[in-house]
C-alpha cells in the first residue's frame, strides 16, 4: 500500500468553505488541511467571471506551493466559474463542490425535480443545471439566486426569524413538485436546519457533505491517504483578516482558530499572486 502525507489544499472565499473543510476533517480524520480563504476578495457572488477565474488561479497556485496533493475548491462560485480552467492548469486532483452536489440530488429525487439555491453568480451560470443534466437528462431543474443569505449568515442569524422570512421569501415560488433542494452555497449548511424547518418533507442536499464524501473516496481509490497518526489538523492561511471569520470558522469547525497566518496580495508580469 502506498501512503502520500502531503496535505489536501481547500479553497474559498472567505469562511463558508470551513462546513466542506470540517466534513473533510471528520471524514478524514488523518489527513492534513491547508485552507485558504480570500478575504481580500470576498465576496465572490457578486464579480466578474473574469475576477472569479483571476482570484482562483491564484489562490491555486499559492495552495500548489503548500506542496498539497489534492486540490478542493470549496465554494460554489469559484467551482462553477473558474473549476473547469483550474482543472486544466493543475496536475493534481480537483475536486469542486457542484458535481457531488448535482450528484447527491439525482439520486435521492423521487419525483425528478429539484431545486437549487445559491449566489447569483452561481445561478446564472447554471452550473448546477449543467451538472444534473449530464447525469440524469429526465431531472427538472429550478434555480434561485438567494444573495440575502450570506449576510444574515455573517451576522450570526441562523435561527433567526428574518432569515426563516428571507427562505420563505425567496423559496415561495417554486413548484411544489420540488422534492429535493440543493444548497448551492458554501455558507448554506449553517442554516441547513432552518432551511428544513421552512421546506418540511423536502430532501436538503448539503454540498459540504457531499464533497467530503467524494473527496475520501478519491483519496482512497488513488492511495493518497496520509499514514495513521502521522498527519491531521488545520493550517489556516488568508487574504485579510476580519472577526466574523474567527467567529463563525469556531463555530464551524468547534475549535479554537489560534494559528490564522495572513499572506499578502502581489502582482507579477500582470498577475495576480500571493506570498
Ligand atoms: N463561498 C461562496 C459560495 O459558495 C459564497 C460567498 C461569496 O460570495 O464569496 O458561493
Amino acid at each position: 500500500l502506498s501512503y502520500d502525507d502531503r496535505p489536501i489544499g481547500v479553497f474559498d472565499s472567505g469562511v463558508g468553505g470551513l462546513t466542506v473543510a470540517a466534513a473533510i476533517a471528520r471524514t478524514l480524520p488523518d489527513e492534513s488541511i491547508v485552507y485558504l480563504g480570500d478575504l481580500l476578495h470576498l465576496p465572490y457572488g457578486s464579480k466578474s467571471s473574469r475576477a472569479v477565474i483571476e482570484f482562483t488561479q491564484a489562490a491555486s497556485r499559492f495552495l500548489l506551493e503548500q506542496d498539497i496533493k489534492a486540490l478542493v475548491i470549496a465554494c460554489n462560485t469559484a467551482t462553477s466559474i473558474a473549476g473547469e480552467t483550474i482543472e486544466r492548469e493543475v496536475d493534481i486532483p480537483v475536486i469542486g463542490v457542484i458535481e457531488p452536489g448535482a450528484r447527491a440530488a439525482c439520486t435521492r429525487t423521487k419525483r425528478r425535480h429539484v431545486g437549487v439555491i445559491g449566489t447569483h453568480r452561481t445561478i446564472s451560470s447554471n452550473a448546477y443545471v449543467k451538472a444534473i443534466l449530464e447525469i440524469d437528462p429526465g431531472v427538472t431543474v429550478e434555480q434561485r439566486a438567494t444573495p440575502l443569505l450570506v449576510p444574515l449568515i455573517e451576522e450570526g442569524w441562523t435561527e433567526h426569524q428574518i432569515t426563516r422570512m428571507t427562505i420563505a421569501e425567496y423559496l415561495s415560488g417554486l413548484s411544489r413538485s420540488i422534492d429535493t433542494v440543493v444548497l448551492g452555497c458554501t455558507h448554506y449548511p449553517l442554516i441547513y436546519n432552518t432551511v428544513a424547518d421552512v421546506l418540511p418533507g423536502i430532501e436538503i442536499v448539503d454540498s459540504a457533505e457531499t464533497t467530503a464524501s467524494e473527496t475520501a473516496a478519491m483519496i482512497r481509490e488513488m492511495s493518497l491517504s496520509c499514514r495513521q497518526g502521522r498527519c491531521g489538523g488545520y493550517r489556516i492561511f488568508l487574504t485579510d483578516f476580519t472577526d466574523t471569520f474567527r467567529s463563525i470558522g469556531e463555530r464551524i469547525l468547534g475549535t479554537e482558530l489560534s494559528d490564522i497566518r495572513i499572506i499578502d496580495l502581489e502582482y507579477t508580469e500582470g498577475k495576480i499572486g500571493y506570498r
